[in-house]
C-alpha cells in the first residue's frame, strides 16, 4: 500500500496541519510504503520571495522530523527536487478540462483572501494530481479541505486511462481523519493562516500564552453554566487533553463555577505538555548540522527513482519521447 501527502511550505506549520494530517501521516508510516513531501512549486502561487521560501522549507522539514517522521520508514523529500512532477502535470493538464478546475472552491477561496489570480493558482490541482500519480498512490492522508483536490486527481486519472489505457494509473482515495477533519482556530473558524487564527506547532511561550488568553469569549458569569457546543477551547482541548482531563472540563462548562481563564489555563497547559517532547526533538534536530539536507537528498534520491519510471511509463503512452 503506497502512502502519500504533502504540506506547503507558506509559513510556521499550526496545529491544524499537525492534527489533520501530519499526526495520521504519522501513523501510517508504520502500516505501508510512504512518501511525504514538501510542496515547494505549490507554495509559488503565494510566497514570492526566494529567500523567505528557503527558510520556510527548512523549518518545516525540521517541524515534520521534530514529530516523529522517520526517514528509515518513509521517504520525505522536497517536491522541486523532483521535477518530474511538473513533467507529468503537463501532460495531465491537456486532458483536464477546464471545469473540473472551475469547479474547485479552494481556488476562489484563495482569491477571495487576497491571493493574486494566477494561472498557477488556478492549475493548482492538476499539479497536485501530479504529485499523487507519479508515486502510483493509494492512500492519500489529509484535512478535510484537500478532499476535493483528490478526488479531481481520481476523475483525472480516470479520463487518461480512458483516453490513453486502462491501467495508467491507479485511483487513489483521500484519507480524512473525522475528528480532526477541520481542527478550529482560536475563533472557531478552520485554522488557516489566512484566517490569522493559528496556533503555531511550535510558538514560543509568550506568544502561545498571548494567543491562548487572548481567545473570545462570551461574557457568561464565573458561576454559571457555559454552553459546550462551538465552543473553540474546549474542541482544541480534546485533542490535547487526556480523556479524563476532557471530561472533567465538560462537566466545568455543565456545572458553572470555573471561569473562561480557568479554561484557558488549562488549555494553555494542555498544549505546552502535549508538546514538549517534540520541542525537545527539535533542538536536537537544529544542532545536528547536515542532518536535515541528507535526510532530503536521501528522500529525493529514492522519490526521483520512482517518478521517473512512472513519467517514462506516461510519455510511452501519449506518444512523447
Ligand atoms: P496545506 O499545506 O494547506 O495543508 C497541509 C495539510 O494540513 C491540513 N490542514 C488541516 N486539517 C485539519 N484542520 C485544519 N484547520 C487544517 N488546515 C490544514 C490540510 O488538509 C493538508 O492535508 N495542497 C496541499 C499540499 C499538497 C498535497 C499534494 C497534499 C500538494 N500536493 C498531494 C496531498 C497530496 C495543501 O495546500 O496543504
Amino acid at each position: 500500500m503506497r502512502i502519500l501527502s504533502g504540506l506547503q511550505p507558506s509559513g510556521r506549520l499550526h496545529i491544524g496541519n499537525f492534527f489533520g494530517m501530519m499526526e495520521p501521516a504519522l501513523k501510517l508510516q508504520h502500516e505501508g510504503d510512504a512518501y511525504y513531501f514538501i510542496a515547494d512549486y505549490h507554495s509559488l502561487t503565494s510566497v514570492h520571495d526566494g529567500k523567505a521560501l528557503r527558510s520556510y522549507v527548512r523549518e518545516l522539514a525540521i517541524d515534520f522530523l521534530a514529530c516523529g517522521l522517520d526517514p528509515d520508514k518513509c521517504v520525505f523529500f522536497r517536491q522541486s527536487d523532483v521535477p518530474e512532477h511538473c513533467e507529468l502535470s503537463w501532460i495531465l493538464s491537456t486532458i483536464t478540462p477546464m471545469g473540473l478546475l472551475e469547479r474547485c472552491t479552494s481556488y476562489k477561496d484563495k482569491v477571495a483572501r487576497g491571493i493574486q489570480a494566477s494561472h498557477g493558482l488556478f492549475a493548482y490541482p492538476v499539479l497536485m494530481a501530479a504529485d499523487i500519480l507519479i508515486y502510483d498512490s493509494d492512500i492519500v492522508p489529509v484535512g478535510k479541505d484537500q478532499k476535493q483536490h483528490v478526488e479531481v486527481t481520481r476523475d483525472i486519472a480516470i479520463k487518461m486511462n480512458e483516453t490513453f489505457g486502462e491501467g495508467l494509473f491507479k485511483l487513489p482515495q483521500p484519507r480524512i481523519q473525522e475528528a480532526t477533519a477541520v481542527v478550529p482556530g482560536l475563533d472557531g473558524q478552520k485554522m488557516s493562516k489566512s484566517y490569522d487564527n493559528t496556533i503555531p506547532l511550535f510558538e514560543e511561550p509568550g506568544p502561545l500564552k498571548k494567543k491562548i488568553m487572548g481567545i473570545k469569549t462570551d461574557s457568561t458569569p464565573v458561576e454559571a453554566p457555559k454552553p459546550v457546543e462551538g465552543s473553540s477551547i474546549l474542541a482544541l482541548y480534546k485533542l490535547v487533553a487526556s480523556q479524563s482531563d476532557y471530561d472533567a472540563m465538560v462537566a466545568d462548562h455543565l456545572n458553572g463555577g470555573v471561569g473562561y481563564g480557568d479554561f484557558k489555563k488549562r488549555l494553555l497547559q494542555g498544549i505546552t505538555d502535549y508538546f514538549a517532547p517534540f520541542r525537545a526533538r527539535r533542538d536536537e534536530i537544529i544542532a545536528d548540522k547536515g542532518y536535515v539536507d541528507k535526510v532530503l537528498a536521501e528522500g529525493a534520491e529514492k522519490a526521483r527513482a520512482v517518478a521517473r519510471k512512472t513519467l517514462s511509463r506516461v510519455r510511452d503512452a501519449v506518444g512523447l519521447g
